[in-house]
């Protein structure tokens, strides 16, 4: 009796055991998801003084530009919108950095820059650090089977054939990233969880390559809360600015900064999902889904009609079903834009917000177009939908019911282990 318990008891305290057996896990965070250094050198036009002065002191060394607190002070969201802007070049058909910004993305292959967002501050600025420590609480360890995929998740990625140097490097690297768990885990294939935009990434992934390399490396594709065909709030972003719930910031201070961004080009709602549905509506117009280009001639962003014509809508229409087994979680319940009203005061002027389902920021029928769309396709065996009702998008992976969620489906994909231990 004694020994059998002492048995059992070495068993589950011996990580090490424990670890071996696991399949490695990597994470990919979302939108603003993990920290991101600039430097700023001689061809940086600081836009006043403050900008400049705040230039001076970073010294020509390297800085973290997301996130800091004073982000949200107003004279330095300037500063941090124009260093954060992106520029879409015609000629070169591709996106780049402000003049005299230089970014870099710390900690690639860690769970570093995605526990928290700035490190002196965890308790505000927490990401995935609580989901990073309950693995670890079930044997994982990072750096060994467990690691971490920052990425610049201002850049998207364009359909193939068009550059898109930051997008299709990170895909690679992610790439890299995943043979090197496979092959420093005894050939185990591994899990990813993704977290929002981070899905849309990890689909672009399995959907370039091979169907004998996502047989061979990936094991399971957990997607927590992926806005498969966009989200009606992006429209807002673009249209007015969003400052994600903070009072204290005005949303045309970011607004340009937000425009610029290829990721949030990425993310407006896709003709596919939300098809007929009217989500804008003005005194004059009414604009669909497939009304964005005309939508973004309107709000004052024509520089956004090419690039979303040419690079985002035929990826939009190109995905397929990604063939490895997929769960996707899902918050449901919280009150989500699926409409917005402008008046007659134009784009400047936040709009009146019709809501509907989702999980706060994406919308039910986007969260859910991974299984509307593909359940049914030949290749794509397991397709599994978790719903956590009430859970807001950025808390699926904070909230400890979520997180209880996402460990207990890696548990039960690491299933032959967890069995043999009940
Ligand atoms: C999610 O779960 C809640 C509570 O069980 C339920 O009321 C709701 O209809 C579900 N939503 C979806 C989209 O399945």
């Amino acid at each position: 009796m004694n020994s059998l318990f002492l048995m059992v008891a070495s068993l589950c305290l011996c990580h090490n055991s424990i670890a071996v057996d696991l399949h490695p896990l990597v994470l990919v965070p979302g939108s603003g998801g993990n920290q991101l250094e600039a430097r700023l050198t001689s061809k940086y036009k600081p836009s006043t003084l403050i900008c400049k002065l705040s230039a001076l002191q970073t010294k020509g060394s390297w800085f973290r530009l997301w996130f800091t607190p004073s982000v949200i002070i107003s004279p330095f969201t300037q500063c941090f919108a124009e260093r954060m802007m992106l520029y879409y070049d015609p000629e070169l058909d591709d996106y780049h950095n402000a003049p005299g910004v230089e970014t870099r993305v710390p900690h690639f292959g860690s769970t570093e820059g995605l526990m928290y967002l700035d490190p002196h501050l965890k308790h505000i600025t927490e990401y995935m650090a609580t989901l990073v420590n309950s693995l670890e609480e079930v044997g994982y360890e990072s750096g060994k089977n467990l690691f971490g995929a920052p990425y610049d998740f201002r850049y998207g990625l364009a359909d193939e054939g068009h550059p898109c140097q930051v997008g299709n490097q990170y895909l690679q690297d992610l790439k890299m990233l995943i043979e090197s768990a496979f092959v420093s885990n005894g050939e185990k294939p591994v899990i990813i969880v993704s977290h929002s935009l981070g899905g849309l990434f990890v689909l672009q992934l399995l959907n370039r390559s091979p169907l004998s390399w996502r047989h061979k490396y990936i094991k399971h594709f957990i997607s927590v809360s992926a806005p498969w065909g966009g989200a009606v709030l992006q429209m807002l972003t673009f249209a007015s600015g969003y400052t994600l719930g903070i009072p204290v910031v005005n949303p045309l201070l970011v607004r340009e900064e937000q425009r610029s961004s290829e990721s949030n080009l990425w993310l407006m709602p896709s003709p596919k999902v939300f098809a007929a549905k009217p989500l804008v509506v003005t005194e004059k117009k009414s604009y669909m889904a497939s009304d964005i280009s005309e939508f973004l001639m309107d709000i004052g962003f024509g520089e956004g009609v090419c690039p979303y014509k040419t690079r985002i809508e035929p990826l939009l229409d190109s995905l397929e079903a990604p063939g490895v087994p997929v769960t996707c979680i899902v918050g449901t319940g919280v009150e989500t834009p699926e409409m917005l009203v402008y008046g007659n005061e134009g784009f400047d002027v936040q709009p009146r917000i019709v809501y509907g389902d989702g999980d706060g920021t994406v919308n039910l029928e986007s969260l859910l177009a991974l299984e509307s769309l593909w359940s049914g396709l030949k290749g794509q065996q397991v397709l599994k939908v978790i719903n956590v009702s009430g859970v807001s998008h950025m808390s699926l992976v904070k909230d400890e019911v979520a997180v209880n969620e996402i460990l207990a489906q890696v548990q039960s994909i690491n299933s032959i282990l967890l069995t043999s231990f009940a």
